[in-house]
């Protein structure tokens, strides 16, 4: 039998910007059905990492592969075209618009216009759609007809974590989706990404939060001065694991157990 084809692969991706070497001959391989968790250091490389395969910017070397296939994503529309939807870590929602407006931001909603052109936004729709899917994902925001940047940090997160799960089709990608919400809000994110995998698509998770993403994860991924130094299985290894190869006090050397003294 073979081996699955990854959904989404990295491999030997390097990028720097300037002097700063962000990415180092990184790897990734993410399988369907799985919560792959991208976990380093401030700066180790993820959200660089993250931006790589969504398009943001293009690697400077190595391959990106989706389905198989090598990849050349031009723009975060190429990667969403795919299927791949990201909450990003920054610039998670448009601030001016309403949430129905950032859900459906690209994808409008159009009714057919007098002659059956043009056409005009179906604002309506995608109101009632947004309530729908809001309460469906058990999001509580004051009303989804008030300007996003009229909510709390927490709330704008649930928007972007509500938008990326309504129309991923093949991967889920989350650069810290909990950092700015209580303890609910983010039992409802991680259940959200149990309920993604649970459908098949996989979820990248970036995250600080140990215990969630030990939670959640299926595959641990540890994220080192820019390159992959291990893959953690978080129903064996510790989060003091986790930490000793985020920090570098555990190498590869260290772990085989053949250190020079
Ligand atoms: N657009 C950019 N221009 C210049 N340097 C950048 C840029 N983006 C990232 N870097 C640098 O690349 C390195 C990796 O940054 P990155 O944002 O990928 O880290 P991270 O692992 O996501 O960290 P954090 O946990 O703090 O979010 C850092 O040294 C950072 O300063
Ligand atoms: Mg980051």
């Amino acid at each position: 039998m073979s081996a699955p084809t990854p959904v989404l692969e990295v491999r030997g991706v390097s990028k720097s910007f300037g002097a700063v070497r962000a990415l180092d001959n990184a790897s990734l391989q993410v399988f369907p059905g799985q919560i792959v968790a991208l976990i380093g250091d401030n700066g180790a490389g993820k959200s660089t990492l993250i931006n790589c395969m969504t398009g943001v910017f293009p690697p400077d070397s190595g391959e990106i592969l989706f389905d198989g296939q090598p990849v050349h994503l031009h723009s975060p529309q190429d990667a969403r075209n795919l299927g791949i939807e990201t909450v990003y870590q920054d610039l998670a929602v448009a601030p001016h618009l309403d949430s129905a407006a950032n859900i459906y931001l690209g994808r409008e909603a159009m009714k057919p216009g007098i002659l059956g052109k043009l056409g005009f936004l179906d604002n309506k729709f995608m109101m009632e759609e947004t309530a729908g899917e809001l309460k469906r994902l058990r999001v509580r925001i004051p009303d989804p007809r008030r300007r996003v940047f009229t909510l709390s940090g927490g709330q704008r997160q649930s928007v972007a974590v509500a938008r990326s799960v309504k129309w991923a089709s093949k991967v889920v990608i989350m650069d810290e989706p909990t950092a700015a919400l209580g303890v609910a809000q983010s039992q409802m994110v991680l259940d959200l990404m149990r309920e993604v995998r649970n459908s098949g698509i996989p979820v990248i998770y970036v995250s600080h939060n140990m215990p969630h993403v030990f939670e959640v994860a299926d595959r641990i991924m540890v994220l080192r001065l820019g390159t992959v130094v291990t893959e953690l299985d978080p129903k064996t290894d510790t989060i003091d694991q986790a930490v000793g190869w985020m920090t570098g006090s555990t190498t590869m050397s260290s772990s085989a157990g053949n250190e020079a003294a």
